[in-house]
């Protein structure tokens, strides 16, 4: 029965991984685009076949609900993000979902009521891969929607706010989307580890204590376009300035223990024969401490300010992201550590659930500002994620899928002994 469900889940990633924006196979679905437009029908269809009332929220989230032992009760939330990276993989954000709709659905099935409200919430950006910022969804289904980000463009130059009304938003009414703390028990999301520790450790499953702080920057760096031919006391070669100011942000990461990737960059003019006179780079850093980050930064800015002095370049940079670490609620990862024993043989039970850290972002740090989260870890083969190659097993999904839902009745049990509280 798990093992149908867990194709079921496999094959409606396969699905989804069809609307796409890039041709030859890959997947790219961005935010506010007809794809995520095309993957919000199908979860919405999905959402109802498992007994959900649903609706896409002003922020074009999907979501669905189905109500507890009396109408109208506070909801946990299950969810994760249906958009992706470019060339992405199959189950980033997009197993989580699935796996929230088919723990809705088997619910249902049981016929059981809890003494709360279910939702399932399929989150329109995670990964920021139209507009730089992260979050987008997941920020304004938490009430911090920040003004500034109206004007944000994609590559092609349209703005959020043009992007809203392109998708059938109101972007005046993007705080309809905001949820209020009372009104929720707490999220669970299920996602895809994103390294090697389960693959490692030979688990399927892990509870997640805590999510990296993350701050992005695009940086400038400014020297004079010229011909290849000049001699080198003229030259003021940007494109050699960026590549120091990568290496030492690399040695700066490395030596305090933090991760930073350098992950695009652009040269202009760019062309064989002309210096460059301008290259541009994004910095993504992350650490499990704000403050450990915080400092890294500063000792960044000041190795750019040093590098481009001594090169006679100009650097200017803007940060174009900031996340908080998030931590996982401890009654939350209780529950989750249950519903992961309760999937164990004998054998295996006394052994420790595995607890980790999680260096990738996700849709439960914005989720944070507004009630309790905690995370469900799948394995996924060698950690390989934002690839094509990403990769999970039927039999880790069915085990997951059980794993959650009993998680869920888990919470369910404690909160009516608790009388209500999670
Ligand atoms: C999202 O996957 C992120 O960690 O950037
Ligand atoms: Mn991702
Ligand atoms: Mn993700």
């Amino acid at each position: 029965m798990t093992g149908a469900t867990a194709a079921l889940i496999l094959a409606r990633c396969d699905e989804l991984a069809t609307h796409t924006v890039l041709p030859g196979g890959l997947i790219e679905r961005v935010y506010l685009s007809a794809q995520h437009a095309a993957v919000n029908s199908l979860a919405a269809r999905w959402m109802t076949e498992a007994g959900l009332s649903i609706w896409q929220d002003a922020a074009g989230n999907q979501c669905g609900r189905r109500e507890g032992a009396v109408p109208g009760l506070p909801a946990l939330l299950l969810g994760s993000h249906l958009d992706t990276v470019p060339s992405a993989g199959r189950y980033d954000g997009i197993l989580g979902v699935l796996l929230a709709i088919a723990v809705a659905d088997r619910i249902r099935a049981s016929g059981r009521r809890l003494p709360f409200a279910l939702e399932v919430v399929a989150f329109g950006d995670e990964e920021g891969t139209r507009f730089g910022t992260t979050l987008l969804g997941s920020r304004a289904f938490s009430g911090t929607w920040q003004p500034e980000w109206w004007n944000l463009s994609d590559a092609d130059g349209v703005t959020v706010h043009e992007a809203f009304l392109a998708f059938g938003l109101d972007p005046d009414r993007v705080g309809e989307a905001a949820r209020s703390t009372r009104d929720l028990v707490g999220y669970l999301e299920a996602h895809i580890e994103q390294g090697p520790v389960l693959d490692d450790a030979d688990e399927p499953l892990g509870v997640v204590t805590s999510i990296a702080g993350a701050r992005r920057f695009q940086i400038t760096i400014e020297g004079a376009a010229g011909h290849s031919g000049t001699s080198w006391s003229l030259r003021r070669d940007a494109l050699a300035g960026a590549s120091e100011a990568i290496l030492a942000i690399e040695d700066i990461a490395r030596t305090a223990n933090l991760i930073a990737t350098v992950g695009h960059l652009q040269v202009f003019p760019d062309a064989v024969n002309v210096i460059a006179g301008r290259a541009e780079f994004s910095l993504d850093l992350r650490g499990e401490s704000d403050a450990a980050r915080d400092a890294v930064w500063d000792r960044i800015e000041t190795a750019l300010a040093d590098i481009c002095s001594r090169r006679q370049l100009d650097v200017h940079t803007v940060q174009t992201h900031v996340a908080p670490a998030a931590h996982c609620s401890a009654p939350l990862r209780a529950v989750l550590d249950r519903g992961i024993r309760s999937t164990r043989t004998a054998a295996a039970a006394p052994t420790d659930v595995p607890s980790l850290f999680s260096m990738a972002g996700h849709d439960a740090m914005a989720v944070a500002a507004v009630t309790d989260v905690a995370m469900l870890f799948v394995r996924c083969a060698g950690g390989v994620s934002h690839h094509p190659d990403e990769s999970v097993t039927a039999a880790d999904v069915a085990v997951a899928l059980d794993a959650l839902e009993a998680a869920v009745l888990a919470l369910a049990d404690g909160y009516a002994t608790a009388g209500g509280s999670a």
